[in-house]
């Protein structure tokens, strides 16, 4: 089957979706209208929430803009959840809660896909390896092109099989959780490594993520053969971001990433806190369980503004993240690619 073609992206930036508060619509409303691609991120919410949403965004732009979805992931060990939730339960009761009930979930998996067939959004990019091929079939028959999430050159060869219309390549550098097939045990590749070796087995356009924080960064990923450069936390600190404070204040620190999953039970890159040092070591592969079981204990610690307990997903190039608009940002990315793609040519 031929690929769905890219959207058009004036700017080659994309809105990374960026699930759990920071993605909003205005977000993706200022992206779209700058000439960038913008994301709502489906991750955590009901189908109704995401057509709610879908129904807002188009109320405000008429820029196209992508709808992420998570892939369903197998249950975890109840034994080490278990385990896991005796070791973190002190830490909840320090903040004056119980921790949650570690459930397995799908995220609504089917009916999310069902809604956005239906909606028909310029692009559906999953997360967390292949979704079910119903799901890419579902989309397709709608014309909704498929964006698959790689991590590596094996993910890439699974995903270009899967149907995918284009693949987002994301690099060990970026922010959030690993998107491809593989944890527990995550690849591990930078992207630029990772674009080169993504191209050797698929022909698809590519969409470079991870730690790209300026235009130079754009350019760069640009020259290394993608089509697209996906930013997320660049657009953390953003006045459209719905970033917790504490979040967006901590990302302007000179302080190291790591790669956890003591907040999720997958591995994700965050700021390094008290809650990595000490809990990284003990934490299962169990997502969503761990997510659900943590979930009150990060609330508070939001509310409380503590950043020692919160997940604060960040890229490796955090302290570039500017508090300016999200549409200046788009713009000035564009503009600085342009001149730093002059400036190289040799
Ligand atoms: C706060 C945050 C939340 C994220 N949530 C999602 C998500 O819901 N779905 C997804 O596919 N990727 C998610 N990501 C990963 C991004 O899609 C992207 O790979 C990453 O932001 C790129 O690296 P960078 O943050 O260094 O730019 C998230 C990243 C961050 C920082």
């Amino acid at each position: 089957m031929t690929a769905l073609p890219l959207p058009p992206v004036p700017t080659r930036v994309v809105a990374a979706p960026m699930a759990g508060g920071p993605s909003t619509v205005a977000l993706a409303a200022a992206v779209g209208e700058a000439g960038g691609l913008g994301f709502l991120a489906a991750g955590y919410r009901t189908a109704d929430a995401v057509a709610e949403e879908v129904g807002r965004l188009r109320a405000t732009s008429t820029a196209p803009f992508g709808v992420n979805v998570f892939t369903p992931v197998p249950a975890g060990s109840a034994s080490e959840v278990r385990a896991y939730a005796e070791l973190v339960a002190p830490r909840a009761a320090a903040l004056g809660v119980e921790l949650g009930k570690p459930v397995h979930s799908d995220d609504d998996h089917a009916a999310k896909v069902a809604v956005l067939a239906g909606l028909r959004p310029a692009v559906v990019s999953f997360a967390f390896g292949l979704p079910p091929a119903e799901s890419v079939e579902r989309l397709h028959a709608a014309g909704v092109p498929v964006w698959l999430t790689v991590t590596s050159p094996e993910d890439a060869a699974a995903a270009a099989a899967a149907g995918a219309d284009a693949l987002v390549v994301q690099g060990w550098e970026a922010g959030g959780h690993r998107g491809g097939l593989s944890d527990p045990e995550p690849a591990q590749l930078g992207l630029l490594p990772l674009l080169a070796l993504v191209r050797r087995v698929t022909d698809l356009p590519l969409v470079a993520a991870g730690g790209i924080g300026d235009g130079r960064g754009v350019a760069a990923v640009l020259a290394a053969g993608a089509a697209l450069a996906q930013l997320g936390t660049a657009f953390l600190r953003t006045p459209e971001a719905g970033t917790a404070p504490v979040h967006a204040a901590a990302l302007a620190e000179e302080r190291p990433t790591t790669v956890t999953r003591a907040f999720t039970g997958r591995s994700a890159r965050a700021l390094v806190n008290r809650a990595t040092t000490e809990l990284s070591g003990a934490a299962p592969a169990a997502y969503p369980e761990v997510h659900f079981l943590t979930q009150p204990l990060r609330a508070a610690a939001r509310a409380a503004g503590d950043g020692e307990e919160l997940h604060m997903w960040a890229g490796q190039a955090h302290v570039l993240a500017e508090a300016v608009p999200a549409g200046e940002l788009v713009r000035r990315l564009a503009a600085d690619a342009r001149e730093a793609m002059a400036a190289a040519r040799f």
